[in-house]
């Protein structure tokens, strides 16, 4: 686990998107696992901004959705959708051919996270992983809790979940979510873990005790061996 301070979010999402373009150059095939809100914006701007002036060529690279919201429409602005769509789809031009992700509106859990699953192992293992972190320690949609399913599956939202800026300034409801397990997360070449935002201390204390915590879905990362956390100073004086 390296471990990088940085001061404020333009210095985390310059860093970020510094990765994000060796990864491309490095594997234009690659696959990205998308994280979305308000952590990792800045560094997908950045992003797209460098490949529109450098003309990096994206014309492979895939991206696979992290997480979802269930029961809201794709449309809405409060969906993962919606924000992967605005962010970098268009921006990027990447059509559905080149984009795995969970339907919001799939009642059918079984079959809409078999068929992701096995989206990605056709695709590969995930090359670039960007993670965010919540509240209250979750990855993705992989909740606190006694026990963690390690698979990619439906899941009941944590409370403070429940209250993410997406859901609550778009005033849109949800109580389940899609996510990725664990197991497809800890697969990935590389993982980019930002730790930014209001409301972040205690979560990131927990995850600083490097100690594995299915409280603290986060702390899992400390497993995995290829992993970058960026910890933005601005937000957690830790
Ligand atoms: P945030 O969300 O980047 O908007 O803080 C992270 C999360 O809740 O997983």
């Amino acid at each position: 686990m390296k471990l990088i301070r940085v001061k404020d979010d333009a210095e985390m999402s310059a860093a970020v998107c510094d990765r994000l373009v060796c990864c491309l150059k490095k594997k234009p095939t690659a696959l990205f696992c998308i994280a979305t809100g308000g952590s990792p914006t800045g560094a997908y701007a950045a992003f797209v901004k460098r490949v529109q002036e450098e003309k990096l060529d994206t014309s492979q690279m895939k991206i696979l959705k992290l997480d979802e919201w269930c029961g809201l429409e794709k449309e809405n602005p409060a969906t993962c959708e919606s924000y992967i769509q605005t962010h970098l789809l268009r921006p990027l031009q990447i059509g559905e051919d080149r984009y795995i992700s969970f339907d919001p509106l799939e009642t059918n859990a079984d079959s809409e996270c078999r068929r992701i699953s096995d989206l990605i192992a056709e695709t590969g293992n995930i090359d670039c992983c960007i993670l965010g972190i919540g509240k209250n320690g979750h990855l993705g949609l992989n909740e606190p809790g006694k026990t963690i399913n390690p698979f990619t599956r439906k899941v009941t939202l944590d409370a403070r979940t429940k209250t993410h800026a997406m859901l609550k300034e778009n005033k849109s409801e949800a109580t389940q979510g899609y996510t990725l397990g664990l197991k497809e997360l800890l697969a990935s070449e590389e993982i980019l873990f930002l730790i930014s935002g209001a409301e972040k201390e205690d979560a990131c204390r927990a995850f600083l005790r490097q100690e594995i915590n299915t409280e603290i879905p986060a702390t899992f990362l400390w497993l995995h061996g290829n992993t970058t956390a960026f910890l933005n100073q601005e937000d957690l004086e830790i």
